[in-house]
């Protein structure tokens, strides 16, 4: 029996003009002429369908990080929208809570039209999440964080991370957000194509983690640095009735250029409020830990191309096969070759599609503190090694697995995966 319990949109890719640094003009891709795009909500066991129409003149595909979907709604790099195309893609939403993104996925693109624009947030809730007292409504709000390089004349140019020296939090350059004096649930989206960063609070002051990629952790984490790289979302809850009203802290990035402000946000807490909220010791119940037999190896490398086991990405070639259920063991190494140049040192974010991962080893030792909780997308700095376990569903279908450093993807570090 079908009951019609599904959310219909419709969007347009499109280019709008939009004030990213105080006082300057840029043009920029966008989903509905916003930048980033509009926050979809969404709820767990509702469907959700969205017709997009490309009013670019660049082909786009539009992916939901994170979600669990059919292969043909995944917006795979060859299934694209043409100019002038639209098509629909359904998202059944069976995953509990998270706070997922979309974002362009069009290949050798997805770098240079995520940067120009074409990202947005989509927040999924159930029943498990609304129940708990965790700080919500206006005081439930995603940061998304990401670099840009605008010219002087508002040009938003794409370019290597190094020559980008603006920060951005929800599309604007310096921002500033009017706090009262509670605690807040802050939704940290790292949306650079090709950066990480390490955000703490200036003052040093701890804050509280309660989820990460595929939602709440089973119990919160006290945290005071978060190192985190393209693709991946940390959920945090930062208290601010320890400020002084009148009073500022600032979000910063350690992991900032010389070149660069480390400032990221500055938070200025103008009002006292009532707080009802709290986090609970207890936040969640997280799926039985896969406990794989199938074992496999990627190295990523970026001489003398972008590769994963040495190859590129090829449409037409299967670089892993599996099944539905199957539940797996993968080591994943950063070993840059021997024709890199010497002391050339890069960071990977490896991301699947389709599934949440879990880490279990980092180094062959223990996991890092943003380790936590259910994963699509991993950090591995230079040399590093991690082991990952997931189990491979719900659908059977095309998928991807690659590094969400964007300009890695779509220089070919990247990978098939058929389900069947
Ligand atoms: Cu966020 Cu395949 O990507
Ligand atoms: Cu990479």
């Amino acid at each position: 029996r079908r009951t019609h319990t599904a959310d219909h949109y419709r969007m347009h890719m499109r280019e709008a003009d939009v004030e990213i640094v105080k006082g300057l003009t840029s043009r920029v891709r966008t989903y509905e002429g916003t930048f980033p795009g509009p926050t979809i909500r969404a709820r767990s066991g509702r469907e959700v369908v969205i017709r997009q129409t490309n009013d670019l003149d660049v082909p786009t595909a539009v992916h939901l990080h994170g979600g669990h979907v059919l292969s043909e709604h995944d917006g795979l790099p060859m299934d694209t929208i043409a100019p002038g195309d639209s098509r629909l893609y359904r998202y059944p939403n069976t995953q509990r809570a998270s706070s997922l993104w979309y974002h362009d996925h069009a290949h050798h693109l997805e770098a240079e039209n995520v940067f120009k624009g074409l990202h947005g947030q989509y927040l999924l809730t159930d029943r498990e999440e609304r129940r708990l007292p965790l700080p919500r409504g206006r005081y439930d709000v995603p940061l998304v964080i990401r670099d840009a390089r605008v010219e002087s004349d508002g040009t938003l140019k794409y370019t290597r991370p190094s020559d980008c020296p603006n920060m951005l939090v929800n599309g604007k350059e310096r921002p500033y957000f009017q706090v009262a004096a509670r605690k807040y649930r802050l939704r940290l989206y790292n949306a650079c194509a090709n950066r990480y960063f390490r955000l703490r609070l200036a003052d040093g002051s701890e804050f509280t983690q309660i989820g990460s990629d595929g939602g709440l952790l089973a119990e919160p984490v006290r945290q005071t640095e978060l190192t985190m790289l393209g693709g991946e979302r940390i959920d945090v809850v930062v208290d601010f009735s320890r400020y002084p009203v009148g009073s500022s802290v600032v979000l910063e990035n350690t992991g900032a250029l010389p070149t660069e402000r480390p400032e990221v946000l500055r938070f200025d807490v103008v009002r006292e409020a009532r707080d009802r909220s709290r986090v609970p010791d207890r936040l969640s119940e997280l799926p039985p830990m896969p406990n794989g037999t199938v074992e496999r190896e990627f190295v990523l490398q970026t001489f003398p191309e972008m590769t994963i086991n040495g190859v590129t990405y090829d449409p037409n070639r299967a670089d892993v096969v599996t099944t539905v259920g199957s539940s797996e063991v993968w080591t994943i190494r950063n070993i840059e070759s021997a024709v890199a140049p010497p002391d050339f040192h890069v960071w990977h974010s490896f991301h699947t599609h389709l599934v949440m991962f879990r880490v279990l080893e980092r180094n062959g030792g223990p996991v890092g503190p943003t380790d936590v909780g259910l994963k699509d997308t991993v950090t591995l700095g230079p040399g590093e090694e991690v082991k990952i376990a997931m189990t491979w569903g719900e659908y059977a279908g095309e998928y991807l697995f690659h590094c969400h450093q964007l300009g890695h993807s779509s220089g070919g570090q990247m990978g098939r995966i058929d389900v069947r």
